[in-house]
């Protein structure tokens, strides 16, 4: 009698946890799937579709070396943004040694978008090649005519190469600089980056493309946001029609400012932009700018966060990686970071926190614990 009773209590227990829904977000904390394992989706990207919303992001695995691509891009759903359901790898890494996505490489910020000329749903990532470092700086693209994937691999491209960018003054448009010349950081050595000396070194080959991300406008253009020139120098670089190449339109925004880690998003008839500065996995100071275009002009608004000097220069331990509008709440966005912890990558967490605006500039504030209003 009394071992029935503990078996009854006992059994619901467990149905009432594994019932138990989300109904808020925990920033940094643990964050279960449907499986009760932690979310594996680092440098998330989101797209909404069909009343859901769809993460994309890195799988990491355990240890330093699970920084690399030692499985792919990783595909959860929801429909409420608290409770995601696990719906597999999008994207898998290849066990072909001849394939340059092979096992090992670096896949990083993946962010997916889907082309409605072609039904196809297009994925870019950062990508670098197996056993060289961050050298490569390329962007990779894949398809899929389903959201969750297989994703087909297609290629990865050092973009624009042997372009001017749109803003680029015509009187610098001669190759070769003076960088060598400089001391690394000196006043003469910030002027030539700032007009160009990585650019013109890269103009024939392709240029750099690392921290990435898209940003889709309302006319159904797409944009491709990624850091250049040895990441001192954000390029936006128009999409074609298919979303699957670069059309021959990009420019420079903030050169010389070192920005990483872009988001761009829509607000009214403003594009605002949330980044980071250049320190690898630590965190640092966020910053924001605002145009009225994607293609800029960019003007720098400050760093959005509030709070504490520390919570202030750390971004609250974390950097930008997507700023996602809630679907039918006005002026609602989600300011998405990530928490790196480079040491053992798959413990990092998620950042996520609402945006406000004072004066037309965003501004993030740190919740313990929040809901969507
Ligand atoms: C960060 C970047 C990450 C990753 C890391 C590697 O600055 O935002 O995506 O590339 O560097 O050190």
């Amino acid at each position: 009698m009394k071992f029935n009773y503990i078996l009854i209590l006992f059994s619901s227990l467990i149905i009432y946890s594994c019932d138990k829904s989300e109904e808020t977000f925990k920033p940094g904390q643990l964050w279960l799937d449907n499986n009760g394992v932690h979310i594996n989706a680092h440098g998330g990207g989101f797209l909404f579709s069909n009343d859901t919303y769809y993460w994309f992001g890195e799988h990491k695995t355990e240890g330093e070396a699970g920084n690399k691509a030692n499985v792919g891009v990783h595909c959860y759903s929801s429909k409420d943004l608290y409770n995601w359901k696990d719906e597999g790898i999008a994207l898998s890494v290849s066990e072909n040694t001849s394939s340059l996505i092979v096992k090992g490489c670096i896949i990083e910020r993946p962010k997916v978008i889907y082309n409605t000329k072609n039904k196809q749903f297009v994925m870019w990532f950062h990508h670098e090649l197996k056993g060289k470092g961050y050298n490569a700086a390329m962007t990779g693209v894949a398809v899929s005519d389903k959201i969750t994937g297989p994703y087909s691999y297609i290629k990865s491209v050092n973009p624009n190469k042997g372009i001017w960018p749109m803003n680029y003054p015509d009187s610098l448009k001669i190759l070769g600089s003076n960088l060598g010349k400089f001391k690394k950081w000196s006043k003469e050595w910030n002027k030539e980056m700032e007009k160009g000396a990585i650019l013109k070194r890269d103009f024939e080959r392709g240029q750099m493309a690392r921290d990435m991300a898209l940003f889709v406008d309302d006319d159904g253009t797409a944009y491709h946001i990624h850091s250049s020139e040895e990441n001192t120098t954000l390029h936006i670089a128009e999409l074609t029609d298919d979303y699957l190449d670069f059309t021959d339109k990009y420019v420079r925004a903030l050169p010389n400012k070192s920005n990483e880690a872009p988001a761009i998003f829509k607000r009214g008839d403003n594009y605002f932009m949330l980044s980071s500065g250049l320190s690898g996995w630590k965190p640092n100071a966020a910053r924001s700018a605002i145009a009225n275009h994607p293609l800029g002009p960019w003007k720098e608004l400050g760093n959005p966060c509030r709070g504490t000097k520390e919570a202030i220069n750390k971004t609250f331990y974390s950097q930008s990686t997507y700023i996602l509008p809630v679907q039918g709440k006005q002026d609602s966005y989600i300011f998405m970071a990530d928490r790196w912890t480079p040491e053992n990558a798959i413990d990092g967490s998620y950042i996520w926190l609402p945006i406000e605006f004072e004066n037309n500039k965003p501004i993030i504030k740190w919740i313990d614990e929040w809901s969507i209003k």
